[in-house]
């Protein structure tokens, strides 16, 4: 595929790095700020899955005071002023304490998670992957969230997200699934947006290893499917949430493509990956140990 064809493809992809964003990513949450005001009133942010940064580089744009931005993923970040860069797994309960370390004491106003697993291609198993991610990022929320706060994460909207709705309408007021205009209508992905965290009276959650999912919302009354077996979920198991597609329409369409002009010149993106998942092949094909 031709550079200038992945430009054609996709609008997003082009104007992130015309305006300098690290991923296509950006336009998702900017999007959803549109939608939600997501940035109002906030200064302390964990933003997990963060790499390569075009999420982290709206919040250092975006919110003008006092800001602390502590950003983590499983790859290196290439630094952005004002953002604390951890290279840590989300799902490992030592994480949480290297960003509370940093956040020392305070809380965070808004934890967001656009974590994404290297897809496999088999429906099921990505999609009971990234439920997992968005449990770990949840589970860390609600050690870090301030009563009040906000968390947006990414999910596939599978067969059982209903589950996942219902455990998020028992910890925050508002769930809504948001669907950004720059997110492909072919493809199953969307975000949750919870408002206004609520915490369980006298809840005090704590990350521990070898703790499962279950036994660390034990003692918080959420929903969790009682016939485990057959996965057969009774009605108050599962809940309906308001399904919002977000950015303005005329932002243009992440599905089409679009024709472009011959003189165009195509721009380099913003930045390389740090440690591809195919850094070892190309090494290995480079050396001729590989075909
Ligand atoms: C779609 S990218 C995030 C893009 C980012 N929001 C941006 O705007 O640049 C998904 C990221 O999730 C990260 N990730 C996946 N599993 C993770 C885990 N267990 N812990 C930390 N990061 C993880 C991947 O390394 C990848 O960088």
């Amino acid at each position: 595929m031709g550079k200038n064809s992945k430009d054609k493809r996709d609008l997003y992809y082009r104007r992130a790095k015309e305006e300098g964003y690290r991923a296509r990513s950006a336009f998702k949450l900017l999007q959803m700020n549109e939608q939600f005001a997501l940035f109002d009133d906030i200064s302390k942010v964990v933003d997990l899955c963060a790499a390569p940064g075009s999420w982290c580089q709206v919040l250092t744009s975006e919110i003008k005071k006092d800001k602390k931005i502590v950003a983590v993923d499983l790859q290196p970040m290439t630094p952005i002023d004002g953002v604390t860069c951890l290279q840590a797994d989300i799902t490992h309960p030592k994480t949480l304490q290297k960003i509370l370390d940093i956040f020392d004491g305070e809380k965070a106003d808004f934890v967001c998670s656009d974590g994404a697993p290297d897809v496999t291609g088999l429906h099921d198993l990505d999609e009971y992957i990234q439920a997992q991610l968005v449990l770990s990022a949840l589970q860390l929320t609600t050690c870090i969230l301030k009563p009040g706060g906000k968390f947006v994460a990414k999910i596939f909207r599978g067969r059982d997200i209903d589950l996942l709705y219902n455990q998020l309408n028992h910890l925050f007021e508002t769930v809504i699934c948001a669907k950004p205009r720059s997110s492909r209508g072919s493809s199953l992905e969307a975000f949750v947006v919870c408002l206004n965290y609520q915490p369980p009276k006298d809840w005090n959650p704590q990350l521990k290893l070898n703790q499962s999912t279950e036994e660390f919302f034990e003692n918080v009354d959420i929903g969790k499917a009682k016939n485990v077996q057959y996965f057969d979920l009774n009605d108050d198991e599962r809940s309906i949430v308001k399904f919002l597609a977000c950015g303005d329409l005329n932002d243009g369409d992440s599905d089409a493509t679009y024709t472009l002009d011959k003189e165009r010149i195509v721009l380099p993106p913003v930045q390389m990956p740090t440690a591809p998942p195919y850094k070892e092949a190309l090494e290995m094909k480079r050396k001729g140990l590989a075909r």
